[in-house]
């Protein structure tokens, strides 16, 4: 499904990233773990093509993500939904219709596609919040409205970065628990994340593999890190 075969990346002069080799299978569940500043969101920008390796070759669905074009991209990313670490919205906008943005952008806003706004939105428990605007929504909603916008377009792959940052342990737990069942629905998911205590939670709920990231290569990681 995502595929790095030698894959270096480099912002400027010394390579970040470098001899990066991995498969993520369909259907599996990783945590990508590591110290700040070691490369997780660079990381997951390789993988949904919003960064070009500096070497090897980055695989998405079987294609080369380099050498597609502009349209070719846009396709393979309304396949990888991304909740992105610093999770911005419009502020101007209701969170529905923040949630509802990458179908109105797609051009796929359709009756049944307000159905599933609906149900998305009542399972991130964010029923009562549709008209509220970004600004008045706690921590803990805004990252639950951003898990919802990542999965509007029914993703076969979620890469969450950070998705419990600034929630407290409780809130943690419910974000991790809809992304297992993500998971079990058939999704592939990879969590990018410091919080080793989420990680020991999430074995008890899910096979779980744990690569980090230390001097600039992905490394398979124990349970008990
Ligand atoms: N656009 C950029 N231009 C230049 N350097 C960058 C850019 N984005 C990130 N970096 C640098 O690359 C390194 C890795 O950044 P990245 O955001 O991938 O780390 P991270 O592991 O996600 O960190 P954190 O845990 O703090 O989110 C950092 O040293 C960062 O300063
Ligand atoms: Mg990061």
């Amino acid at each position: 499904m995502i595929e790095f075969d030698n894959v270096a990346y480099s912002y400027s002069g010394d390579a970040l990233l470098s001899e990066i080799s991995l498969q993520l299978a369909p259907g599996t569940f990783h945590f990508l773990t590591g110290p700040s500043g070691s490369g997780k969101t660079t990381f997951l920008k390789l993988c949904y093509g919003a960064l070009n390796a500096s070497g090897g070759q980055v695989r998405l669905f079987d294609q080369d993500v380099a050498a597609l074009d502009r349209d070719g991209l846009a396709m393979m990313r309304r396949r990888v939904g991304v909740v992105h670490q610093d999770c911005q919205f419009l502020d101007h906008l209701p969170v529905a219709e923040n949630i509802a943005l990458p179908l109105t952008v797609s051009g796929q806003a359709t009756p049944e596609q307000a159905d599933n706004l609906s149900e998305l939105m009542t399972w991130v428990g964010l029923s009562d919040k549709y008209e509220a605007l970004p600004p008045e929504l706690s921590g803990g909603e805004r990252q639950r409205a951003a898990l919802a916008r990542a999965l509007i377009l029914s993703p076969d792959i979620i890469l969450a970065d950070e998705p419990t940052g600034n929630v407290d342990w409780e809130m943690s737990q419910r974000l991790l628990r809809l992304l297992v069942e993500l998971n079990k629905m058939g999704k592939t998911v990879m969590i990018a994340t410091h919080d080793l205590a989420l990680i020991r939670a999430a074995k008890s709920m899910v096979p779980a593999r744990i690569l980090r990231i230390a001097n600039r290569q992905l490394q398979a990681a124990g349970v008990d890190l």
